[in-house]
């Protein structure tokens, strides 16, 4: 069932194969030390880049963060374009350096409703990380857990309308490949940083046996040690995926 997967540091300690983060509190960073909004999320984007190279060195397969729910759009024009103006940054960035660097890219969410030249830009990201193997970034872009089940149930509906599928064939795992996460391994932690003690609509049917581990710490000042607190946290608790402790 691959719990963890079998890589270690130096510290030979277990690394979840797959991590989850919902990258919260930038807002909040900012604002304590007199900024605008968009200044904490310009550290937020940063600081992704910095976790997520440590995730790749400690051997850790997947790291999924939630960067722009179904929700976002609410907020003001501003920060909706300073948070798509990081995330092109980022992008154009990433498209120079992620063969050198070994990380790959993938989007989790509904990319049609982004500006065409992010569109563009996630499809070569894309193709470019399709080239390699090895450890992978999955950025959630205009996704909500729940639009996701809604998409996948509305998929396998008009498969069964046309007579391609047999609505009593339906399991778990065949629902699970109409998701945006289709192909990968559940998260095995997720994360919240700033300290609210909600789901908010990320990754819902995935995290069903995910642990959870919330800190009062604002994303941008997360660091590689807080999350090897997270690792250690979460290698000490017993996962019965509803059964009994062997
Ligand atoms: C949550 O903080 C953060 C966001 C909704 C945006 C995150 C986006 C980025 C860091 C941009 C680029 C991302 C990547 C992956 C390159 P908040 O604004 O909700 O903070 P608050 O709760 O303190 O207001």
């Amino acid at each position: 069932m691959g719990l963890f997967n079998k890589k270690t540091t130096e510290k030979t300690r277990p690394v979840p194969r797959h991590v989850g983060i919902i990258l919260d509190g930038n807002g909040r960073w900012a604002q304590r030390r007199g900024l605008p909004r968009t200044a904490g999320h310009a550290a937020g984007s940063e600081n992704f880049r910095r976790i997520a190279t440590y995730c790749r060195d400690i051997g850790m397969d997947y790291l999924t963060v939630y960067a722009f729910s179904t929700e976002n759009w609410k907020r003001s024009e501003e920060e909706i374009g300073a948070i798509l103006g990081l995330l092109k940054k980022y992008l154009l960035e990433a498209l120079e350096k992620m063969e050198r660097d070994r990380i790959r890219l993938r989007f989790l969410g509904d990319l049609s409703r982004l500006p065409g030249e992010l569109q563009e830009l996630a499809a070569r990201t894309g193709e470019t990380s399709a080239r390699y193997r090895g450890f992978q970034a999955n950025v959630c872009l205009n996704y909500g857990g729940r639009d996701d089940i809604v998409r996948a149930a509305r998929a396998f509906a008009a498969q069964c309308a046309a007579g391609e599928r047999d609505p009593a064939s339906l399991t778990e795992a065949a629902f699970s490949d109409l998701l945006y996460s289709a192909g990968l391994p559940d998260p095995d932690l997720i994360i919240r940083t700033s300290g609210e003690l909600r789901l908010s609509n990320f990754l819902l049917w995935q995290a069903a046996y995910s642990e959870f581990y919330v800190t009062d710490t604002l994303w941008p000042d997360f660091t590689p040690e807080e999350l090897e607190r997270a690792i250690a946290d979460f290698n000490g608790r017993s996962r019965r995926f509803g059964g009994v402790k062997p």
